[in-house]
């Protein structure tokens, strides 16, 4: 039986030659995901930036040192949870990843995901949001506990949160998502 670092190590030499929609043509490099295999939590963004797509690591540009800063706030290690993103290459220009590239990549996430079974998905923003709990509306459920059964991974904890690059700059949203980002201890004691 394969470790699940094993287990992620092929699946991410697959990921690299991955032709399901263009930007694997444009991009510098795939971004997989990071952190420990054996993460409980595991946060899910939206696509690489630039910073990323250089590094091959997920948010590590200024959005990437937010969220740091927020993990070290509940004393939470980067290293000790799972970070990926819904589009594992950089969208040129960092547009929105379009719909076809989103459902292009989704069977990948999908396998992160089974391989790692973590007890709570911290989406990321109003695209990863999306990708789980359709028709919903960020703006009314941003730090709510959803769980819900989804195809490929069966019945999951979903915990919401804005985006720390669309908070960065947005004063009422940044001091929200502070303020969701701490309720996370709490959270996942209620669903051990
Ligand atoms: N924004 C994301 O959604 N993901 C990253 O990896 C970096 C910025």
């Amino acid at each position: 039986m394969l470790s699940k670092q094993e287990q992620l190590s092929k699946l991410n030499a697959r990921m690299t030659k991955c032709t399901k929609c263009t930007l694997r043509s444009t991009c510098s490099r795939v971004v997989f995901g990071s952190g420990d295999p054996e993460a409980e939590i595991m946060f899910i963004g939206e696509a690489p930036g630039k910073k990323e797509d250089e590094t091959g690591q997920p948010f590590v540009g200024a959005a990437g040192k937010f969220l740091n800063e927020m993990l070290a706030e509940i004393k939470l290690k980067r290293e000790a949870v799972y970070i990926a993103n819904v589009c594992k290459c950089r969208p040129p220009e960092n547009r929105d990843p379009s719909p076809e590239e989103i459902a292009a990549c989704w069977p990948w996430l999908l396998e992160q995901i089974r391989i790692i079974q973590p007890k709570l998905i911290i989406t990321l923003g109003r695209h990863s949001m999306e990708r789980f709990l359709t028709g919903q509306k960020i703006s009314q459920i941003h730090g709510t506990l959803a769980i819900k059964t989804v195809p490929g991974i069966g019945k999951q904890n979903f915990y919401i949160l804005y985006h720390p690059a669309a908070a960065l700059y947005n004063g009422s949203m940044r001091e929200t998502l502070i303020r969701d980002f701490r309720k996370i201890p709490k959270v996942l004691a209620k669903i051990h």
